[in-house]
Formats: structure tokens, C-alpha cells, sequence
């Protein structure tokens, strides 16, 4: 065993006997500013913990000496320090023993939450008596560590179902819940809230006064039964594994090993459950998924300022102008109001202005309601929205979004009237899907201040924007829309301008090869079920009747063109032009009068093809071709790195975040990728050529 915690020089935490009676453990790990915890910081909490042993306080408290982040939990680097399942069980053992001796100290504890307590963070915090929370807003509790695929491994499920209950602590560990202080109380995360600068008083004094405590189990009668009462708890694992299957599809496995932990130690006892979590730990931390998770996660976090590299220091605007207060215009407004901005849209006439004010309305009130953001503040995001439907108020902004319809003409004409509008130092953004920017600065009288920014659908959950770079675009002013995009709090990538840039082509050439499967006698229904079955959130015929089949048709003209598909009578445009509006129109590819939506048989007459067998590698195929597609991006210079595909793909098109992102999956299948698109080329068409990269046998990632 190479885990040995006593050969380790201890680092950031010590006890301090204060006045005696209270004594604190200051977690304090230098030069890290979220106190993430590793092989020193644990060694160093284990001799703290044994000083305060040894000092027989009455109280005790455990607190952050960082500003405002009580921990973040395990240093990833942990993963390359123990690079074995085996050496991973045991780090978390150590945790594990660390945090028994946290619960077995005589004296009453109490962890004082300064700032966020995430994954091992709150487990030490779980492992305390009590647990007051500073009242600020930035603050977050809970042990998302599934998200990354992983699972709490410092005894996090065994103490929270105990603490609060089984079903609620399901909830909060399976949807890796981070929960705002306030949520947290009410939940039973913490048992109090003191203002900042009250806290430490206020941890005293519960462990001065607050006596040692046997977890309840859940508040109410029923929280209780369903975690100490065997076939109630049978009965609550069983629908939640159910539950999960159907959202997980088995593609990640460190959900179902929260359960077996949970089902063991509720069973058999804590030390059982305790060794159920730290063999899950090993395995799952070695696992391609949460490798892959892993580094989607690395690449999210430093995506900030690799989105400004090459691009002079900007600050975001405070004052923004939106065009066209349709879906997209309104909730870019109402995102950049979220993010303190002052916005004013405009729109053609007065009831579309009121439609696209009533939206900024009513995402803000749904926000709220969900504890997104404070119901004094959702007052002010609202108030921070104005309309006009003339350019009145244009010449503050210092970037104006475009989000007309998807006409050319038209956005050409609305810039004319934008530069006229708009102060010449304002930069002026396209929220187009598809038309190349450059298209439509033509004949721009200042073509150097025209960016695009690509949203995508619904503006307040996706978390990703491409900013779209033309070769005459100033560096300030794409310097300006990635500062804006980060303050929205969404992860930007710099893409070079072109017929659909590189999110809205890919996704249209694999749109368009699944509509082309159908030709060749492919069932609807089985080429959807095949790519939700790999892990795609929607299969691309329900995508293309969400989208609708007269937007989805132009930006597949756009990018097929582009990429010298000749396809007029594709059957995206069949069905366009038979009247089939999509899911809107209750028609597309599917019909949706029903309480299910249903294939629509229209769709094979008009395509003239006989639904007859569908191939069994679908799902594989589709990946393939988008996959390849990716990877031309990088070799013609639209994308900058292979990490920006990864995230684009993943965090703006839905491709399966457990295989890490298209780049990482060519990665893992390597030669078995380009035999099979040589394969598919031969067979299919010239469209599955391997890409250059490809072909050479490049890797992307190390
Ligand atoms: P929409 O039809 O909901 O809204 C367009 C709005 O623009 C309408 O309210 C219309 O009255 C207004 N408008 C038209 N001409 C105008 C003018 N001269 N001045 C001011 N307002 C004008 O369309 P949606 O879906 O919001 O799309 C807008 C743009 O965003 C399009 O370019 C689209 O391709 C793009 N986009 C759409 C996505 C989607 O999922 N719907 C995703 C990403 C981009």
C-alpha cells in the first residue's frame, strides 16, 4: 500500500486552543485560495484533530482562514498523485478515518462555513456536529461529485442520508445539487445562518453551549421510514434506480454506485457503507468517464482566459442594445440584465415589444422562484430592461446584439441602421446561426466592429456562446464580446468566421446525413432511439422538428453549400416545402397531436422510400461523421483548439459528455475511427473521408 499519510509532511491546517474552552482546527492550505484538500492538508488535519484530543476543549470549531471559501474538496491532482484504483480507495479511507475522528471527538464540533463547502469540504463540514453558514449570496453547500464521476468517498452519503434522510440526500448527491445558504437551512445542510461578520460568534457559541447530536434521519415520519425501515427503503432505491436508468441510459456509472453505498450502509452499518464508497471511489476515479468528465471539467474552468488569449484586456459593457425581442433576443436580454447590465431592445411594433418584455418577465419570476436569484434582485434585472421600437437610447450601448430573423437581407439592412443608431466605438454583434458574418458586413461602413455571438437555445440554461471572428474584425472589439459572453457567466469559444462557423456546422451535416439515412429506408423512430440510446439528448429528426423545419432548412443550405453538398432536394426541404412546419406547426418528422408524438407516414411518401430496416451502427455512423467533421474545423483554422471542440460540441450541441467531447472520443478510438470512416467512405459517400489529422494518426489530447 502506498498510501501512507504518516510519511507525508503536513501543510495547511492546525488547532488553536484559543481561550481554552473553545478551540478551533483553521484550515488554511497555502497558496491555495479554496483550501482544496490534499495528501499535506490531510496530514496536517489529522494532527490537529489529535492536538484538539489532547487539549480536552469543551467546544470546538472548524474553520476556513481564506477569505470567503470554507474548502472545495479533493484536489483533483490527487488522481495523478494515486494514479491506482487501490491507491484511490485508500486516500479515501484516510478521509474516511479522518472524518471519523472528527465525530468521535468528545467535545461538541461545529464547522463554520466562511464561503462554499463542496464535496470533501462538506464532508469534513458533515463530519462536525453542527454547521453554521456565513448569509451571503456567493455561498454553496453540497456534493456535486457525481457531476465529475465520481462519488463522495469521505463518508458524504453515509452522513448526509443519516443526517437529513435518504430521499432528500438521493436528491441532493444524484442531481449534484450546490445549494445557496438559505436552501441549505432549509434543506438541514446547515442548522443556521450568521451574518459575516458574526459567524465565528456564532460557531462558538454552539460549541460552547450546543451538545453532541445523533443524527435524525430526515425531519418528517416519512423521510425517517423511507431510510431506517427496510422495505421502505427498498422501495426508494429501487424508484430511484429506477429513475436514473431512464435519464442515464447506464452510460455513467457513478450514480448507481451511490446507491449501493447508500443500500449497504443503511443496511449493514456505517463501516460497511464507509467500504462501499471508498472501493466505488477507486474504481470510478480510474474510469474513462470521469477522465473524461474530468477534463471537461479542467477545460470549463480555464476556458476563461483561454477565450481572451491573443486578445487585448477588455472590460465587459454595462450597457448593451438587443435588436429583435423575439425567443433569442428576449432572453439575451434578460441574461445580460441577470449579469447587471442595462439593456435596451428594440423590436418592430408595440406587441412585439411587449411579447419580448413579457418574456424578460417571466424568466426572471421563474428564476427567482427557483432561488436562482433574490426576489428583491429580480426586480431590479426587470427594471434594467427597457423597449422602444424606434432606436431611441441605441447610442449609449457599447454592444448592440442583433437577433432579427434569419434573413440576410434583413440583417444587412439592420446593420445599415445600427451604424447610423450607435456610437462608432460600439460593437455590433450577430446572434445569426448560421450566415457567415462577413456576409452580412458587407458593405458595412465599419466591418471591423462587427462580431458574431452565437447563442444557443434556451439562452438561460446553455452555458455556452461561440463568438464568431471575421478576418477584418478589430481584436478590441472581439476582445468586447468575449468579456461580455463571460460576465453572462457562459463558456465562450473564439471561432473563425464561415458558413454555419463550427457549432451549426456540424450538427448540420449530421442533421443532414440522418434525414439521408431515412432516404435509404432508415425508420424515423429508430434512428432517434438509436442516438439517445448513445447518450445524445435528442435524436436529430425530434431536433430538427424542435428547431423547425424552415430554420433547420436554411442553415442546412447554408453549411451544406459550404461544404459542396449538393443536396436541393433534401428532405429537410421536401417536407418544408409540403407545409410541415415542425413541432410548432404539430407536423415535422413526427406528428404531435397525440399526448405522444407519433412518426409522421407523410414524411416517407413525400421522400418516396419504403420504411424498411435501419442500420444497427446508426448512432455510431452519426457520431462518426460529426466527429470527422470536428476535426476538419481544426485543420482548416475555424476552431483554435481542440479543447474549444470539445466544449462547443459538449456544452452548446449536447454531444455525450461522458465520452469527454468529439476530440477526446477520436482520441479513444484512434485507427478504429479512421478505418471505419474509410470504410463508410467507400460504401456511403466521400462525405466520410477521414479528416487530414485524422488520417495522420494525430492526437489531440496527450
Ligand atoms: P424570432 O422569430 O423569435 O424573433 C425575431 C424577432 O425579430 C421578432 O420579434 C421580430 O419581430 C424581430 N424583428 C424582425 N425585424 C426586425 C427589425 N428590423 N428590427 C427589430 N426587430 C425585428 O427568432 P429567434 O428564434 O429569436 O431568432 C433570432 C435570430 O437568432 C436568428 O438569426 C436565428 O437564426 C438566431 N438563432 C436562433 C436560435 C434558436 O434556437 N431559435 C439559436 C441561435 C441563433
Amino acid at each position: 500500500m502506498t498510501v501512507d499519510i504518516a510519511s507525508i509532511a503536513p501543510a495547511g491546517a492546525s488547532y488553536e486552543p484559543g481561550d481554552g474552552v473553545v478551540g478551533r482546527i483553521v484550515i488554511d492550505r497555502p497558496n491555495d485560495s479554496v483550501n482544496s484538500i490534499d495528501p499535506p492538508l490531510i496530514a496536517a488535519l489529522f494532527g490537529a484533530v489529535a492536538a484538539a484530543r489532547a487539549a480536552r476543549p469543551r467546544g470546538l470549531v472548524l474553520a476556513s482562514a481564506k477569505p470567503d471559501t470554507f474548502s472545495g474538496g479533493a484536489d483533483l491532482k490527487l488522481l495523478s498523485i494515486w494514479p491506482s484504483a487501490a491507491e484511490l480507495t485508500e486516500a479515501s479511507r484516510a478521509m474516511q478515518r479522518l472524518c471519523d475522528e472528527i465525530a468521535a471527538l468528545p467535545c461538541t464540533s461545529v464547522a463554520a462555513l466562511n464561503g462554499s463547502a463542496l464535496a470533501g469540504g462538506y464532508e469534513l463540514a458533515l463530519a462536525c456536529d453542527w454547521r453554521v453558514a456565513a448569509d451571503t449570496p456567493e455561498l454553496r453547500v453540497g456534493l456535486p461529485e457525481v457531476q465529475l464521476g465520481l462519488i463522495p468517498a469521505a463518508g458524504g452519503t453515509q452522513r448526509l442520508a443519516r443526517l437529513v434522510g435518504l430521499p432528500r440526500a438521493l436528491d441532493l448527491i444524484l442531481g449534484a445539487r450546490r445549494l445557496s445558504a438559505r436552501r441549505a437551512l432549509r434543506a438541514g445542510l446547515v442548522d443556521e445562518l450568521a451574518q459575516p461578520a458574526v459567524l465565528e460568534r456564532a460557531a462558538y457559541d454552539r460549541a460552547l453551549k450546543g451538545a453532541k447530536r445523533e443524527p435524525a434521519g430526515g425531519r418528517s415520519a416519512l423521510e425517517r421510514a423511507a431510510t431506517f425501515v427496510a422495505p421502505a427503503r427498498a422501495l426508494a432505491l429501487r424508484q430511484a434506480r429506477a429513475r436514473l436508468m431512464k435519464e442515464t441510459r447506464g452510460h455513467y456509472p457513478a450514480p448507481p454506485r451511490v446507491l449501493d453505498a447508500l443500500a449497504i450502509g443503511l443496511a449493514r452499518g456505517m463501516p460497511a457503507g464507509l467500504d462501499a464508497e471508498a472501493r466505488a471511489f477507486g474504481e470510478l476515479a480510474t474510469s474513462d468517464v470521469a477522465r473524461n468528465l474530468i477534463a471537461l471539467f479542467f477545460l470549463t474552468t480555464r476556458q476563461r482566459r483561454a477565450s481572451s488569449e491573443g486578445l487585448p484586456r477588455a472590460d465587459a459593457p454595462r450597457d448593451v442594445a438587443v435588436v429583435g425581442a423575439g425567443l433569442m433576443g428576449s432572453g439575451i436580454a434578460q441574461a445580460a440584465a441577470v449579469a447587471g447590465m442595462t439593456v435596451r431592445m428594440r423590436d418592430v411594433d408595440d406587441a412585439a415589444l411587449a411579447r419580448g418584455l413579457g418574456a424578460v418577465r417571466a424568466l426572471t419570476t421563474e428564476a427567482s422562484r427557483k432561488g436562482a436569484i433574490e426576489r428583491r434582485e429580480s426586480a431590479r434585472v426587470i427594471a434594467r430592461v427597457s423597449g422602444t421600437t424606434d432606436y431611441s437610447g441605441f447610442a449609449r450601448a457599447e454592444l448592440v446584439i442583433e437577433a432579427v430573423f434569419e434573413e440576410l437581407g434583413l440583417k444587412r439592412r439592420v446593420l445599415g441602421e445600427l451604424e447610423a443608431a450607435t456610437r462608432d466605438d460600439a460593437v455590433i454583434a450577430s446572434n445569426t446561426s448560421a450566415l457567415p458574418i462577413a456576409e452580412i458586413a458587407t458593405g458595412a461602413r465599419r466591418p471591423e466592429r462587427v462580431v458574431g455571438m452565437h447563442f444557443f437555445s434556451p439562452v438561460h440554461r446553455m452555458p455556452l456562446v461561440e463568438v464568431v471572428r471575421t478576418e477584418r474584425a478589430e481584436p478590441w472589439a472581439v476582445a468586447r464580446v468575449v468579456a461580455a459572453a463571460n460576465a453572462l457567466g457562459t463558456t465562450v469559444i473564439v471561432v473563425r468566421d464561415g458558413p454555419g462557423f463550427y457549432t451549426t456546422r456540424i450538427l448540420g451535416l449530421m442533421l443532414g446525413e440522418a434525414t439521408h439515412l431515412l432516404e435509404q429506408g432508415a425508420r424515423i423512430e429508430d434512428v432517434d432511439r438509436a442516438m439517445t440510446a448513445f447518450g445524445w439528448p435528442v435524436g436529430p429528426l425530434a431536433l430538427i422538428d424542435e428547431v423547425g423545419l424552415a430554420v433547420a432548412r436554411h442553415a442546412g443550405d447554408t453549411v451544406a453549400a459550404a461544404a459542396g453538398i449538393d443536396a436541393p432536394r433534401n428532405a429537410v426541404a421536401l417536407l418544408a416545402e409540403a407545409g410541415l412546419e415542425g413541432k410548432r406547426g404539430g407536423a415535422g418528422f413526427y406528428l404531435y397531436g397525440g399526448r405522444r408524438r407519433v412518426p409522421n407516414p407523410r414524411v416517407y411518401e413525400l421522400l418516396g422510400a419504403a420504411p424498411a430496416a435501419t442500420p444497427p451502427d446508426v448512432a455510431e455512423r452519426l457520431t462518426a461523421l460529426f466527429v470527422n467533421a470536428a476535426v476538419r474545423c481544426l485543420d482548416e483554422g475555424v476552431l483554435r483548439s481542440a479543447g474549444d471542440g470539445d466544449l462547443g460540441a459538449v456544452l452548446g450541441l449536447g454531444f455525450p459528455p461522458f465520452l469527454g467531447g468529439p476530440f477526446r472520443y477520436a482520441d479513444a478510438r484512434g485507427a478504429a475511427l479512421v478505418e471505419r470512416l474509410r470504410a463508410l467512405a467507400a460504401s456511403a459517400g466521400a462525405r466520410y473521408e477521414p479528416a487530414a489529422s485524422l488520417a495522420s494518426g494525430r492526437r489531440f489530447f496527450s
